[in-house]
């Protein structure tokens, strides 16, 4: 098997003429119901990722597989619209795949986004909540077997998500009269929506909000050393006697994209 390394080089350089071999500066990853903040993209160009070699498509219905490629108040963003889950029986690098192609593309900023469980009973769906802090509690890590002049990474998470990124986000929600709450996200495997007994588990651990993705892709960034801002868009609310379904999470996704397209262009004019 090649290693990382070289399969992250060989996507970049299949990558970079259909970027017209542009560097890349922010690195943009929309989760469920999310895709419609890349509508905010000027002048796109559009890359399906089945194109590339190395890079797993998602299976999820709204996940769209798609590259986008254009500017944001100047910045050259690549936004992936969907990404792919340990739960589609990904590896952890696989799943980080595409950060690191757009670290090795220039990208110094990734701006991620998912859809997640509020688990704060007094939180509603459609909340929006920046990532203060994480819980990786899927058992698993993009940094197995990844050298560093012949070295595992010990990596440091402290500051993973950058107090300066959030102070913007929190400036720019608050001009544009948006209440975004902070809290710590817990990455859980799933596919399996959280049992009643690990909804309290997970509040008792710190958390207030629960998804199957982005903490492997934080990691990796910080690997890179990219600064990474994370949100949350809060789908559902985990209480006594309520279910949870993957078209209540698409649905409303799709509602609080537009608020958080508002919040990370902002955000994108302001760094
Ligand atoms: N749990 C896990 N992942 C999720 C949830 C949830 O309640 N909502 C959206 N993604």
């Amino acid at each position: 098997m090649r290693p990382e390394a070289d399969l992250v080089a060989r996507t970049a350089l299949a990558l970079a003429p259909r970027l017209h071999q542009e560097s890349v500066d922010v690195f943009l990853t929309l989760g469920s119901g999310l895709s419609s903040v890349a509508d905010r993209i000027e002048d796109p160009v559009d890359i399906p990722m089945a194109a590339l070699p190395n890079v797993a498509v998602s299976t999820v219905p709204g996940h769209t597989g798609t590259l986008r490629f254009g500017t944001i108040a100047g910045q050259r963003v690549l936004a992936q619209l969907g990404r792919v889950h340990l739960y589609e029986g990904h590896e952890p690098q696989d799943v980080t795949r595409m950060v690191s192609v757009a670290a090795w593309l220039g990208a110094s900023t990734f701006v991620v986004t998912n859809a997640a469980g509020g688990l704060e009973p007094s939180w509603s769906p459609g909340d929006l909540m920046v990532l203060e802090d994480h819980l990786n509690l899927t058992g698993a890590t993009p940094l197995i077997g990844v050298l560093r002049d012949e070295a595992p990474v010990f990596l440091d998470m402290a500051g993973a998500y950058d107090p300066e990124l959030r102070a913007i986000a929190h400036r720019v929600a608050d001009m544009q009269d948006v209440e975004l709450r902070d809290g710590v996200y817990a990455g859980l495997v799933g596919p399996a929506y959280e049992t009643p007994a690990e909804v309290r588990m997970l509040r008792t651990l710190g958390a207030q909000a629960v998804g199957m993705s982005t903490v492997l892709e934080v990691i990796a960034a910080r690997a890179h050393g990219m600064r990474v801002l994370g949100f949350s868009s809060i789908t559902n609310v985990h209480g006594e006697g309520v279910s949870t379904s993957h078209e209540e999470v698409i649905e409303v996704g799709g509602q609080a994209a537009r608020r958080l397209a508002g919040i990370v262009l902002g955000v994108l004019e302001e760094i």
